[in-house]
């Protein structure tokens, strides 16, 4: 009675270790995967995807897209482009990127599509996963960073 017990013990002991690898790893994997963006404090922009950004006419509208896209740019894309948009040399500096109307539809066709060359995944597509509306305020946040 008492070898049974003990290696039932052994047992719920090691498959303890073994989910708590498992679930660390879910973990892991988990801050890679993209984040979701609650943009439903910004107005509806339509399913067509757009080659300029929709949020920088109207300055409040503007304001909160920036709000928005800091916190989402903190969320799905410092951890490769750098913490405030400055790259620490894993990715380009979005810091960069043509400013305004000039490198909306460049940023866009990155975000919706991300990159890839020779069959290796450089940057990760993010358009159908957070949708315009995210990207576009992750735009406007960029924005305010530009650099000449
Ligand atoms: C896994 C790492 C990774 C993540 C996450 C990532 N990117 Fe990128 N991104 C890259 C790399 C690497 C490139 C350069 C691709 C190439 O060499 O063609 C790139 C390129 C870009 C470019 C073009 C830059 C240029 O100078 O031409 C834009 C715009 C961009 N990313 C935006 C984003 C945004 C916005 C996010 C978050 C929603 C994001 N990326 C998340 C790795 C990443």
């Amino acid at each position: 009675m008492k070898k049974p017990r003990s290696s039932t013990l052994a047992l719920i002991v090691a498959s303890g270790i073994a989910t708590a690898a498992i679930t660390g790893n879910l973990l892991a994997h988990g801050n890679v995967l993209p984040q979701p963006v609650d943009t439903t404090a910004l107005p509806a922009i339509g399913d067509a995807w757009l080659t300029k950004n929709p949020f920088r006419a109207d300055p409040k509208v503007y304001a909160a897209a920036q709000k928005i896209g800091e916190s989402a740019y903190g969320q799905n894309c410092a951890r490769c482009h750098g913490l405030e948009a400055i790259s620490g040399g894993i990715a380009p500096d979005l810091r960069y990127l043509d400013a305004g109307e000039a490198g909306d539809e460049w940023f866009m066709d990155r975000f919706q599509h991300g990159a890839a060359r020779d069959g290796k995944v450089y940057m990760p597509p993010m358009g159908d996963i957070l949708g315009q509306k995210a990207g576009w305020a992750i735009r406007s946040w960029l924005d305010s960073k530009h650099q000449e």
